[in-house]
């Protein structure tokens, strides 16, 4: 028998719970925030849509927040290593949560890459008047048409290049490690990014013509309300914009000191994350009730989706502004400083769940995995088919990577291993506002309900339809293919032993966590070798 190893590890922690909080919302406030809600809530019935908005926050995004923090803090791990202590068989659920991680931050670097790019393009008006589309498409991305040309390998320099740096910028920030990196960084720029973005809303509410645009934001169209896709849009987009369910939450509060206010920092993130989404909402329609009225046109002909919002819409607004520029560059550069800390939170699952399970040193892990996610990156995402890759990857991650680990996650935790008990004890034990019975409820039955309903609704439509309109084979590997690949590479993943240097083999501090919590030192709540049969400092 191997004798057990003596690492005394050291489980990394933010400075404060305060930092914690500011890398939570650096998180959570993201690209979903800033492109995505605007467009969402206008066509799901402008002002009425805060309706079914706030029913999902308040219904599922929050109560899923929570069980995410329980999960990290109560079994003081990465995605895997947390489900792992929680159950050896629910090992799968993490390492699912990080393949689609992986998945997210190949392509969210990408869009920070041409959010830089533009918040230049911005200071020097590049694109130069009436030619935005164009622009964007043509010269910018050069976009090739995958049903002609299939999927292209002709690099596109201007892409290719700001990618470089923004995943170089990536991992120097997260090299540091969690309290000096990513900590650190969000302390920076999440505060910077809300100045800037206030800024931008304070400008753009003073443009000729704001006022049509904000009112037709809010004016609510309440027969939208009886359309379930309206509220289905609005529980769709609560997980992306919360970072729920995907495993950044489980693995920032595993960051977070023992005696913390759990259910208080998440309220704090929660009301954060969507009063900046409400913000971004604000000051997105006044800019574009501004290019209605300059374009002689009524909102509705100006509101365009996500990628069209960001990169054709506001370099118009951009183009027809007096100090135009300016509010690119603070568009712009919010975009990126936004994307930077959601890519930071996204990529750190993946690097926890290899640091506990390899018990590799931070530097080592943080570039195994960056250095070969920048390559896929720059390989598919900085050829003239990159946005068809992106656009597929992205509506099949959502649909069925994030909302499918959600409803498999609150199934077997709820109703296979009967954990919600341990959680709510857990989050109740130094928190201000407790749950109990009404949480339970909404976990454990309402939000299987709800996303069991979209996920079957979703499945259908993508069946019967090819997905926008792209070749079968296309979305036959990029779509369904690649949803599919993840939960079987998460089963192979878990099959991986447990290598001798990790430090999860042997946590003293944990040992010591359950000792001082009083928790029960069962089985499954243990160090790694303790979980199944193999004694210490072997594989389990
Ligand atoms: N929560 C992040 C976003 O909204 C991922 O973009």
């Amino acid at each position: 028998m191997a004798t057990a190893t003596t690492q005394t590890h050291k489980r990394e922690a933010f400075g404060s719970r305060n930092v914690f909080i500011l890398s939570a919302i650096g998180s959570a406030v993201g690209l979903g925030n800033i492109w995505r809600f605007p467009y969402v809530a206008y066509e799901g019935g402008g002002g009425a849509f805060l309706i079914p908005y706030l029913c999902a926050l308040l219904t599922a995004g929050i109560p899923l927040l929570l069980f995410d923090y329980a999960i990290g803090h109560r079994f003081r791990g990465s995605a895997p290593l947390a489900f792992r202590r929680m159950h050896r068989a629910a090992e799968p659920l993490g390492w699912w949560q990080v393949l689609i991680c992986v998945v997210i931050a190949v392509y969210y670097a990408v869009i920070v890459a041409w959010a830089a790019m533009y918040t230049w393009f911005s200071a020097q008006l590049t694109w130069g008047p009436g030619n935005e589309n164009d622009f964007f498409f043509v010269d910018f991305l050069q976009s090739a048409d995958v049903a002609k040309v299939g999927v292209s390998t002709e690099f596109v320099p201007q892409v290719g290049i700001p990618l470089i740096g923004a995943w170089l910028i990536v991992i120097a920030i997260m090299s540091f490690g969690v309290k000096r990196g990513i900590g650190r960084a969000n302390m920076i720029l999440t505060p910077l990014l809300m100045v800037m973005f206030a800024i931008l809303v304070v400008q753009s509410l003073f443009l000729p013509g704001a006022v049509d645009g904000l009112n037709a934001f809010f004016t609510p169209n309440w027969e939208a309300l009886a359309d379930p896709a309206v509220w289905a849009s609005a529980y769709g987009h609560i997980f992306f914009s919360l970072s729920v369910a995907f495993g950044i939450m489980v693995t920032y509060s595993s960051y977070l000191k023992r005696k913390t206010d759990l259910t208080g920092s998440g309220l704090v993130v929660a009301f954060a994350n969507s009063s900046f989404e409400i913000l971004a909402g604000i000051g997105v329609f006044a800019a574009l009730g501004f290019m209605a009225q300059a374009q002689g046109t009524d909102v509705a002909g100006v509101a365009s989706s996500g990628i069209g919002l960001a990169f054709v819409a506001f370099p118009t607004i951009v183009s027809q502004a007096t100090g135009g520029s300016i509010i690119g560059v603070l568009f712009f550069g919010a975009l990126v400083f936004a994307g930077i800390t959601s890519l930071i939170s996204v990529l750190e699952v993946v690097v926890a769940a290899l640091q506990d399970k390899l018990g590799w040193g931070r530097v080592r892990t943080t570039l195994t995995v960056a250095v070969p996610l920048s390559i896929v990156s720059m390989a598919l995402f900085s050829t003239t088919t990159a946005l068809s890759v992106l656009d597929t990857a992205d509506a099949f991650v959502n649909s069925f990577g994030i909302m499918a680990v959600a409803l498999v996650a609150v199934i077997v935790v709820a109703w296979m291993l009967h954990k919600l008990p341990v959680l709510v004890e857990h989050l109740n034990r130094r928190s201000s506002f407790k749950v109990g019975f009404v949480w339970k409820m909404l976990v454990g039955v309402l939000v299987p309900l709800v996303i069991g309903y979209l996920f079957i609704t979703e499945l259908i439509a993508k069946i019967s339809e090819p997905y926008s309109g792209y070749p079968t084979w296309f979305v036959a590997i990029f779509g369904w293919g690649m949803v599919i690949a993840l939960v079987v590479a998460a089963l192979l993943l878990s099959a991986v032993p447990w290598s001798k240097r990790s430090h999860a083999r042997d946590d003293p501090e944990y040992d010591d966590f359950l000792v001082e919590e009083k928790y029960q030192p069962d089985p499954e709540t243990s160090s790694i070798p303790v979980v199944g049969t193999a004694p210490k400092g072997e594989d389990a």
